[in-house]
């Protein structure tokens, strides 16, 4: 079965820890944090602050996924805000490899994640050394975009990508993931799918989560 990756990006942050356990109650299986800096990205949100205190609320698995520029300037933070799981982006590291080495060490699973524009070919180097390949569907920065249809081919290479490995590594798809395209990024290999709008702009958050895992 699919995981949903619930992304707290569009809940209502003036109630952010109602909206934390309804989902929880709801089935999603992960929290998605999307964290940006103005500066990789052209939005300001989440911070290690807001993690720390959201972590008192839930034991749901937290999926940071870091649109920043320096990303291994702030692995440690994270890690101790209660982050399991630190996503990088391949265009915004230095040195991605040093930067992976880094989030394990501070005891974290680590993702890589590539723009709808970047080339597969950037993240060959360094799957066996992760736990998670995350593909753009959007241009990272707001929830609410359209899904990019085009980026259906390069989910399909990086599936192929990681079954060449023999460990788990999970294939995440992330922005303008709904009921209608849900079920063709599934066929094209991905095991995690992040949602933001789809899930907090609907009427009943555990239809729409429903709604993803079996599309
Ligand atoms: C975009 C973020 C996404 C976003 C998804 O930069 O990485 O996680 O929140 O939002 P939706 O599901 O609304 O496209
Ligand atoms: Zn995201």
């Amino acid at each position: 079965m699919v995981i949903v990756a619930s992304s707290i990006l569009s809940a209502d942050f003036s109630k952010l820890g109602e909206e934390i356990k309804a989902i929880e109650h709801a089935g999603a299986d992960w929290i998605h944090i999307d964290v940006m800096d103005g500066h990789f990205v052209p939005n300001i949100t989440i911070g290690p602050v807001l993690v720390k205190s959201i972590r008192k609320i839930t034991s749901l698995f937290f999926d940071c996924h870091l649109m920043i520029e320096k990303p291994e300037d702030y692995v440690e933070q994270f890690a101790k805000a209660g982050a399991d799981l630190i996503t990088i982006h391949a265009e915004s590291s230095l040195n991605v490899k040093s930067t992976i080495k880094k989030i394990k060490d501070v005891g974290c699973k680590v993702g890589i994640s590539i723009n709808p524009e970047t080339p597969i070919d950037l993240i060959k180097d360094v799957i066996e050394e992760v736990d998670l390949v995350l593909v753009m569907s959007v241009h990272p920065g707001f929830s609410g975009q359209s899904f990019i249809k085009d980026v259906i081919p390069k989910i399909k290479k990086a599936k192929e990508l990681i079954n060449k490995t023999k460990r788990k590594v999970y294939l995440q798809v992330d922005g303008g993931i709904n009921k209608e395209n849900a079920g063709i990024i599934k066929e094209n290999g991905a095991d995690v799918l992040v949602a933001a709008s789809f899930i907090f702009k609907s009427d009943n958050y555990k239809d729409a989560i429903k709604q993803l895992k079996e599309s």
